[in-house]
């Protein structure tokens, strides 16, 4: 018998890919997902790639007893990954309430059913804003939690605590934190990808609307930073290699691999790129011009951020391996599929 999982937020982008990556790996994928930011086609994606069409549950996290309806109809369920959440940083700005009872309760539910439902682990999807802009880089899983910048970082942050103290506390259960840095592309055979809901905040994808027209230049937040081009660095992780990421966690977290309750791990490349060298590859690896201007900074924007990934690389034999180029080429096949 498969062994079942829970994708929360599953139709999701990095949820999408990792339902994709666990059906290929031999789970049972149950996707419970309320379409606040996705859509029902997803899942014709997954089963084109794949050929196995995963369970789907139109259930809100925020309702524990939809979420008990789902764990009693799929007896047996072994460990949940939790990927729903609302993301837009912008907006947790203006809509705090919404985004703390959205990515906190939605944690808490997943947490008091586990034990009454024998679920032997969660995954949690964090993000490396929760290191802020950290002194030494590249940053590890041991470097300090600064305070947030926006609600949504904090609700990493309280989610994150959240998990450390239930699990102190003796929960029977084993959770892994996985902290991403920027995730970009889509599946390589463009039957799924990211789908930016209205204007996108996200470079790579307002990127790739540029390229197709649809929007009419690029701004590029900043030139006068302290870095060798003046623009921001991050560390762009292929979603793909993200997902496969989440396979090798849930192994491990249900085979009792680990000997701690509650792991952390960087899931990033290793590589810092600005936001200029990240047009300029994209330009060289599609052929297509990206209009773009240099207009001043975001605020909130870190300089400079990439991981220390390799503890991931050591302790879960994990590592990102597409290149830079491969990634947005697969970003903009998207697209283009998308227009
Ligand atoms: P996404 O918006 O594409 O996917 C999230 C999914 O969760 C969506 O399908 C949405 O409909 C669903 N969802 C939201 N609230 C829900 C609820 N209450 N009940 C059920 N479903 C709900 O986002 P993503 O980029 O795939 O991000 C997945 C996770 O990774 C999130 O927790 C996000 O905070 C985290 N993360 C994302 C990034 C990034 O840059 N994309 C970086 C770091 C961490
Ligand atoms: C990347 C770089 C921008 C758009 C955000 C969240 C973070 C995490 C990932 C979830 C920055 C620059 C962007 C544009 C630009 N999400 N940029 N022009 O800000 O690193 O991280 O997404 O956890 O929490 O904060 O990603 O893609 O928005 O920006 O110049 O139109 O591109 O200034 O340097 P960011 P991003």
């Amino acid at each position: 018998m498969k062994t079942k999982i829970v994708v929360t937020g599953g139709t999701g982008y990095i949820g999408s890919h990792t339902a994709v990556e666990l059906q290929n790996a031999g789970y049972e994928v149950i996707i419970v997902d309320n379409l606040s930011n996705s859509n029902a086609d997803v899942i014709r994606g997954i089963e084109k790639i794949t050929g196995i069409r995963p369970a789907f549950e139109q259930v809100d996290c925020r309702d524990k007893e939809g979420l008990t309806g789902v764990f009693k109809k799929y007896s047996g369920i072994q460990g949940i990954i939790h990927f729903a959440a609302s993301k837009a940083v912008g907006e947790s700005v203006q809509k705090p309430l919404l985004y703390y009872r959205n990515n906190i309760v939605s944690l808490l539910n997943l947490l008091e059913l586990m034990p009454e439902f024998q679920v032997n682990g969660i995954v949690f999807s964090s993000s490396c804003t929760v290191y802020g802009q950290p002194d030494h880089l590249p940053v590890d899983e041991t470097a300090p939690i600064l305070p947030a910048s926006s609600p949504y970082g904090n609700t990493k942050q309280i989610d994150e605590e959240i998990i450390r103290d239930v699990i102190h506390a003796g929960a029977p259960y084993k959770s892994i934190i996985l902290r991403y840095f920027n995730p970009i592309g889509a599946h390589p055979s463009a039957e799924i990808g990211e789908l930016p809901n209205g204007i996108p905040q996200n470079l790579v994808p307002f990127l790739t609307q540029t390229a197709a027209g649809i929007r009419k230049e690029l701004s590029v937040f900043g030139d006068d930073y302290n870095t060798p081009d003046g623009s921001c660095i991050r560390d762009y992780i292929n979603v793909v290699d993200l997902a496969k990421a989440h396979v090798i966690a849930v192994e491990r977290m249900l085979k009792r691999q680990s000997e701690t309750q509650l792991e952390y791990f960087n899931l990033g490349t290793g590589k810092g790129v600005s936001v200029l060298e990240l047009i300029h590859g994209f330009e060289k690896a599609t052929g297509v011009k990206v209009p773009h201007t240099i207009v001043g900074r975001r605020e909130g924007d870190i300089e400079q951020i990439w991981a220390d990934p390799r503890y991931a690389n050591e302790v879960l034999g994990w590592k990102a391996v597409e290149t830079l180029d491969d990634t947005l080429r697969s970003a903009w096949k998207w697209q283009l599929k998308l227009k």
